[in-house]
C-alpha cells in the first residue's frame, strides 16, 4: 500500500511517518511538505534511511505539484497533517492560514477525487468545537458539538472538515476525519506551550503565561494520536468523524509548574502577561466513539508523558538549538518582546 503522508517533517507528521515505519514497515511512505518554518528536514534523518520512504518537497495548494506526485505515486491512501498550526500566528496573520488549511486541503480532495483513494483522511482538531466555561466539568465535546470556532485558525481548520464532509456526500469520496485535542511529545515546535516552556526554563528565561493561566486543555501524548489515525485509516468508517482525546485535563499554569519543577527551576520564573485575544478557556473531548468502535484508549498518562517529553528535549538539544538560532528570534521578539506584564 501507498501512503501519502503532508506535513511529514513537522511535529505530529513525522511521529506518524515513525509510527507507520515502526508497525506497517511493509507500507510505502511518501512524505509531501513544503518546508515552511515548522518542517525540518533533520526530523525526518532517520526516515530517509528506510527504502520504503520518500520525501517530496511540495506546496498542498499547489494543484499541478499534487496532480503530478499523484500520477507518478498512486497513492491508495492519503492522510493530511499539512497546515498552518499555531493560533498566535493566525491571530497576526490569517491569510496563509486559509490558504494552506482550506485552499490546500482542497486541492488535495480533487486530486484523490481524480485519481482515485482508498482512504482520504483529515487530520482536524478539536479547536473546531470552540471552548467550553471552565466551571462546567461535565461538559464534553462529542462529534455531534456544533462546530463554534474563536480563532483564523480554527476557523480555517473547520473550513477544511467541512470540505471533506461536502466531497464525502456530493462525490462519495471516502474520508475519515479525526479531532484531537492538544499534543505534546518529541519534535514538539517551540513556539507552542510546552516545548516553549522547557526551552526557556532550560535558559533561566521568563516564562510567559497568557493570562492567569486558568485555561485548561486536555493533553495527548503524540503517538497516542498517531495509533489512533492508524486505527482510523485501516478500520474506521467512511464518512465518519472521530474525536481523539484521554481525560488529560490540565490548567496552563499547572503544566507550567510541573515542568519547572521536573527541571528543579524556580517558580519566580513565571511571567504572567498580556493574555491571548479571543482566549479559548477549556478542550476536554468524548472519546466513546472512538474507544467503542476501534478499540482505541490513550496508553501514555500525562505524569509519564511529561517526564518522557522533558528528557527528549534535554537529550536532543541540537535539534531545538537549530530551530531557536534562526528565524524564531525574530517571531519570539514579535511576540513577546512588548507585550503586556500582568
Ligand atoms: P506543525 O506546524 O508542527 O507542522 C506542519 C507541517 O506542515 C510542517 O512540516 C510544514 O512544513 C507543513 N506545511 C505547512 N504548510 C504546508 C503546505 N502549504 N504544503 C505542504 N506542507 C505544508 O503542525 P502539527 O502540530 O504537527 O499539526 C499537524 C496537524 O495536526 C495540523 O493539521 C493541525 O491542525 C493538527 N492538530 C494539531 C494538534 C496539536 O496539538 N499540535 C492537535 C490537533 C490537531
Ligand atoms: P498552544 O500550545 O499554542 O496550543 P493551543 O492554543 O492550540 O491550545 O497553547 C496552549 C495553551 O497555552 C493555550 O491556552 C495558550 C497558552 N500559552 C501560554 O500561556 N503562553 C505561551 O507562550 C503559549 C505559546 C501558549
Amino acid at each position: 500500500m501507498t501512503i501519502i503522508i503532508t506535513g511529514g517533517a513537522g511535529f505530529i507528521g513525522s511521529n506518524f511517518v515513525y509510527y507507520e515505519l515502526q508497525n506497517h514497515p511493509e507500507d510505502r511512505l511518501i512524505c509531501l511538505d513544503k518546508l515552511t518554518y515548522a518542517g525540518n528536514l533533520e526530523t525526518l534523518e532517520e526516515a530517509q534511511k528506510h527504502e520504503n520512504f520518500k520525501f517530496v518537497r511540495a506546496d498542498i495548494a499547489d494543484r499541478k505539484a499534487v496532480y503530478a506526485l499523484f500520477e507518478a505515486e498512486h497513492p491508495d491512501i492519503v492522510v493530511n497533517f499539512a497546515a498552518e498550526s499555531h493560533v498566535d500566528r493566525s491571530i497576526e496573520n490569517p491569510e496563509i492560514f486559509l490558504q494552506t488549511n482550506i485552499i490546500g486541503t482542497s486541492v488535495l480532495l480533487d486530486a484523490c477525487r481524480k485519481y482515485g483513494i482508498t482512504r482520504y483522511h483529515q487530520v482536524s482538531t478539536d479547536e473546531v468545537y470552540g471552548d467550553l466555561p471552565l466551571d462546567r466539568p461535565d461538559l464534553f465535546f462529542t462529534e455531534e458539538t456544533p462546530l463554534h470556532t474563536s480563532s483564523p485558525y480554527s476557523a480555517s481548520k473547520a473550513s477544511a472538515d467541512l470540505l471533506v464532509m461536502a466531497y464525502h456526500r456530493t462525490y462519495q469520496l471516502p474520508t475519515t476525519i479525526s479531532r484531537c485535542s492538544n499534543n505534546y511529545g518529541p519534535y514538539h515546535f517551540p513556539e507552542k506551550l510546552i516545548p516553549l516552556m522547557i526551552i526557556n526554563a532550560l535558559a533561566d528565561k521568563k516564562l510567559p503565561v497568557y493570562g492567569t493561566g486558568e485555561n485548561v486543555r486536555d493533553w495527548l501524548y503524540v503517538e497516542d494520536h498517531c495509533a489512533a489515525i492508524d486505527l482510523i485509516i485501516r478500520k474506521g468508517r467512511v464518512g465518519e468523524v472521530y474525536n481523539i482525546g484521554g481525560h488529560n485535563e490540565r490548567k496552563n499554569i499547572d503544566v507550567v509548574k510541573t515542568i519547572l519543577q521536573a527541571l528543579k527551576k524556580p517558580e519566580s520564573l513565571i511571567e504572567h502577561v498580556a493574555d491571548r485575544k479571543g482566549h479559548d478557556r477549556r478542550y476536554a473531548i468524548d472519546p466513546t466513539k472512538i474507544h467503542d468502535e476501534l478499540g482505541w484508549l490513550p496508553a501514555t498518562k500525562f505524569e509519564d508523558g511529561i517526564q518522557k517529553t522533558i528528557q527528549w528535549y534535554l537529550d536532543n538539544r541540537d535539534w531545538w538549538q537549530h530551530i531557536i538560532s534562526g528565524d524564531y528570534q525574530d517571531y519570539y521578539e514579535k511576540m513577546y518582546g512588548h507585550r503586556e506584564k500582568l
